[in-house]
Parts: structure tokens; C-alpha cells; sequence
């Protein structure tokens, strides 16, 4: 299977992140827990430079829980500041809070030492589409009216939310528009597990490819899921097995023959939307 991307779409919304990113002190950046290192975008690290950095690794209620702990680690040790959340989840944003406000201590102390009092420290969310970033900025703010879905290039009146007076004094703001990066296509394995989480547009691949995919690596790194959600004893090699999970949902073409793009597309409803589990697909090595 062959993944591509549009470089057109991410030269423009590169530039407008950087334009933004002029006024920011702190890069929050939000990634799948599923797929800590394939929806990470190594351009930021370029367009982050010298500023604050944290990491969020988000849908952690999708993600094996230890696997989870394991890359908050890592990411700890890479001097990242990093904490797994589920965007959804109010209580979570405290913790996001605290986090913030450790991160940006030191900024306001250098603040106050040359006599800056107050000033609010501004952060913005970046991320691949469809990682959780309007579902945060939403729950962060308490507000329906931050924008949903993904438009690059919007212009925008730069508006900020403000988040919390930290323990040092001063508060953060948050920029209401994410910056929305593009994942890395280059590598075909990444573009794999995108594809497996939805993060790329099912119009742009073959969903029975995917689906085949996907039951090989649920065979091999998760024996017994297949049998357990569907009921049936997997047998021979993927194509047989997808027949089987036809037959087991009673997916059936004209003729009565197994419709296997149906049973593709149920598979990876399922698998995307945790009905298979709690399962990291990248976990740390
Ligand atoms: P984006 O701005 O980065 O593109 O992503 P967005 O917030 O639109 O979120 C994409 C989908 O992921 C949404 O689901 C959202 O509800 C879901 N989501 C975000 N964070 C979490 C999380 O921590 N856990 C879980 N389980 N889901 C999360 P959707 O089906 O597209 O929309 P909806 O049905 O929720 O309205």
C-alpha cells in the first residue's frame, strides 16, 4: 500500500504557524497515545526552537495504560515536559494546568528579575488533524464556541483565551487557534498506523488493504482480540481471516458472496473506536 501527502496544504499552514508562533512562549504539542512517534511531526521541533516545550499525549483512554506510562518517560528523558491526558476529561486540565504552570516558572522568574510583572505567558496547541486539539482548546476554555474541524490557512484575529492565574503570579493565554501540522508520509510504516487510527482520509486508500494490514498486526501483537470481539477462531491468512469476519457480521454482496470492503470498514470502526482494546500500536523499544 502506498500513502501520499499534499505539501502544497503544509507550506501554507506552516507558514501561518510561524508567524503565530512569534508571539508564543510555550508549545504545547498534542499526540496520539496509540502512536506516540507517527503523530509527531519532526517540523516542530524546527518551528519550536527556544521555546518552552510540552507534550501531550492524548486518547490515553484508547492506549494500553503501562505502554502509556512507559513513553511519558521517555519523553521525560528527552527533556520534554510531558503527561498523558484524555482531552475529554475536565479533571485531566488540571493536571495540564499544574504542568503549565511548573513549565513557565522559570520564564516568570527571568520575568521578574528584569522587573516584568504580570505578563501573561502565551502558549498554542499544535498537532496533527484529528489528534484531539479543538476537543482541548474546548474543554480548556469551558467554551462551545472555539472553531471544530480542520481549516488551514483561516485567517484568523488572533484571539486568546485566558487559562488560570498561576502560583507565581500572572496568567497563561491560550491562542483559540491550533496550528495544524501535517504527519510525515515519507516513511510508509507511519503513514500505516495513521491510516489505522483514521488519521488519514479513507477516500484516499484501500480500506481492504488497511483492514488486511491491520489483521496481521492484530494476529501477531494481539492474539486473541479477533476471536474474543468477533466471536470466531481466526484461521489461514489475513484474506481468509477478513472472509471469516465477513461471514461472522454477516457482511454479504449481491450473489451472497463475503463483502469484504464491508468487513474492512467494521474492523477498523472497531479497532479505531477502542472496541478492540485499549491497544498502543508503537510502543517503546
Ligand atoms: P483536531 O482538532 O486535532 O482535528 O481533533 P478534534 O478535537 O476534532 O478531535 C478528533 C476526534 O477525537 C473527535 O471525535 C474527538 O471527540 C476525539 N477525541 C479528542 N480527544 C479525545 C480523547 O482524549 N479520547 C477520545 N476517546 N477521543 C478524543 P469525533 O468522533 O471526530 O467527534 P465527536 O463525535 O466526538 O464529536
Amino acid at each position: 500500500m502506498h500513502f501520499q501527502w499534499f505539501p502544497g496544504h503544509m507550506t501554507k499552514a506552516i507558514r501561518s504557524m510561524k508567524e503565530d508562533i512569534r508571539l508564543i512562549d510555550i508549545v504545547i504539542e498534542l499526540i496520539d497515545a496509540r502512536i506516540p512517534i507517527s503523530s509527531r511531526n519532526p517540523e516542530i521541533d524546527t518551528l519550536a526552537q527556544g521555546k518552552t516545550r510540552i507534550l501531550l499525549l492524548n486518547k490515553t483512554d484508547m492506549a494500553d495504560k503501562s505502554q502509556t506510562d512507559k513513553w511519558v518517560e521517555y519523553f521525560e528523558s528527552k527533556d520534554l515536559y510531558a503527561l498523558s491526558i484524555n482531552a475529554k476529561k475536565k479533571q485531566d486540565l488540571n493536571r495540564v494546568n499544574k504542568l503549565i504552570d511548573e513549565a513557565v516558572r522559570v520564564k516568570r522568574e527571568k520575568d521578574l528579575k528584569r522587573g516584568i510583572k504580570n505578563r501573561p505567558v502565551r502558549a498554542m496547541i499544535v498537532g496533527i488533524p484529528n489528534v484531539g486539539k479543538s476537543t482541548f482548546i474546548n474543554s480548556f476554555s469551558g467554551r462551545a464556541s472555539t472553531k471544530t474541524g480542520n481549516k488551514p490557512g483561516v485567517t484568523k484575529g488572533k484571539q486568546w483565551i485566558r487559562l488560570s492565574a498561576g502560583k507565581n503570579g500572572g496568567s497563561v493565554e491560550l491562542l483559540d487557534t491550533p496550528g495544524i501540522l501535517w504527519p510525515k508520509f515519507e516513511d510508509q510504516i507511519v503513514g500505516l498506523h495513521l491510516a489505522w487510527i483514521g488519521s488519514i482520509k479513507d477516500e484516499l486508500i484501500v480500506t481492504t488493504d488497511l483492514a488486511l494490514d491491520l489483521i496481521e498486526f492484530l494476529e501477531a501483537e494481539h492474539k486473541g482480540v479477533i476471536s474474543e470481539h468477533y466471536g470466531f477462531e481466526p484461521e489461514g491468512d489475513s484474506v481468509h481471516i477478513l472472509e471469516q469476519l465477513a461471514t461472522a457480521r454477516g457482511c454479504k454482496a449481491k450473489g451472497g458472496e463475503p463483502d469484504f470492503d464491508k468487513a474492512a470498514f467494521f474492523l477498523l470502526d472497531d479497532f479505531r473506536n477502542a472496541r478492540l482494546g485499549s491497544i498502543t500500536i508503537e510502543c517503546v523499544s
